[in-house]
């Protein structure tokens, strides 16, 4: 077998117009990647094309607008993939929110349960097909340590109805990241798909950015603390493109090493039980 490099490879990003989405994309770009730009906004879409186009000197880069706030346009994004059998190498499921207050989605989820986790759980169970005939193949979950801040996953109020705290609520949507990412590679096991999640540190990217004017000042504040947006992609571009994590899979990295998570997101009941409960939620969306 050759050894893994990302040239001539196709590589989706969800929530790639900014922060660490594109500063992966570019990189990818960089290694010879085709690219697959997911985001909400066609105007920072088309501006993120450029953007690889002068950063990268690459056009092989494209723009799919699909809003994860919404499952219907998910399933339409994913159904045009699977319809058009186009390669897919590399999904990485990085799009995130972070809302200090609750909302809900069309769908009538809390939205950082939504956008984090069931969106992304619907995308990588219709292009599992993709993945398993491009295989070997990878899937790379831009999860968080705020996973730390909930340690179960609210099976009887994943809407965040009885009680909303925001570190809390995000933290659940990053532990569903991790939870789902394990499970996967469980069930994929010798299929030549992986599924790692990773942490990518504090990063000084747009999120959160969207509450208010406190969402607007505190990160410019922390900006000298942070990391840019090209260190925060380094262990979603290693996941992506190194040679060396070959066959890896079912675990969760920080700085390009493996790091245990907190021990309940590696609870392979609630793993198995998130996993069931997504499909019941999803329903009829998850049909091919
Ligand atoms: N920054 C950190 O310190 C940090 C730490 C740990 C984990 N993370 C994780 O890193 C990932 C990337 O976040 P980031 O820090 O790079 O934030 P960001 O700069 O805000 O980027 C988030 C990306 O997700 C997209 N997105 C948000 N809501 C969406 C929706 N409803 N539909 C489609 N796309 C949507 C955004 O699109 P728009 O351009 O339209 O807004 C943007 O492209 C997230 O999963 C986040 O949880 C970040």
């Amino acid at each position: 077998m050759t050894e893994w490099t990302l040239e001539g490879k196709t590589v989706l990003i969800t929530g790639a117009t900014g922060g660490i989405g594109l500063a992966a994309a570019v990189a990818m770009a960089r290694q010879g990647a085709h690219l697959v730009l997911v985001g909400r906004n066609q105007t920072r879409g088309l501006d993120a094309i450029s953007e690889i186009r002068r950063r990268a000197g690459s056009d092989r880069a494209e723009f799919l607008r699909a809003d994860f706030s919404s499952l219907a346009e998910v399933r339409r994004l994913a159904l045009v993939l699977v319809a058009e059998d186009r390669p897919l190498h590399v999904l990485v499921n990085n799009a995130g929110t972070m809302n200090t207050s609750r909302k809900l989605t069309i769908d009538g989820f809390e939205e950082m349960f939504a956008v984090n986790h069931l969106a992304h759980f619907l995308l990588t169970r219709l292009l599992l097909p993709r993945l398993q005939a491009c295989a070997p193949s990878r899937i790379v979950h831009v999860a968080s340590n705020a996973h730390s801040f909930c340690k179960e996953i609210r099976w009887h109020d994943l809407s965040h109805e009885r009680e909303f705290s925001a570190f809390p609520a995000y933290g659940h949507s990053k532990l569903a990241n991790i939870l789902f990412s394990n499970e996967l590679a469980r069930r994929l096991r010798g299929t030549g798909v992986t599924s790692n999640a990773l942490h990518p540190g504090a990063v000084a990217t747009g999120i959160g950015s969207n509450n208010g004017i406190a969402g607007r000042v505190v990160p410019l504040l922390l900006k000298p603390f942070f990391r840019s947006p090209a260190r925060g992609a380094a262990t979603t571009i290693y996941l992506a493109s190194a040679a060396e994590v070959d066959g890896v899979t079912g675990k969760y990295f920080y700085d390009s090493q493996p790091v245990d998570p907190k021990p309940w997101a590696l609870d392979t009941n609630a793993a198995g039980r998130l996993w069931v409960t997504s499909e019941r939620l999803l329903g009829d969306l998850l049909a091919p």
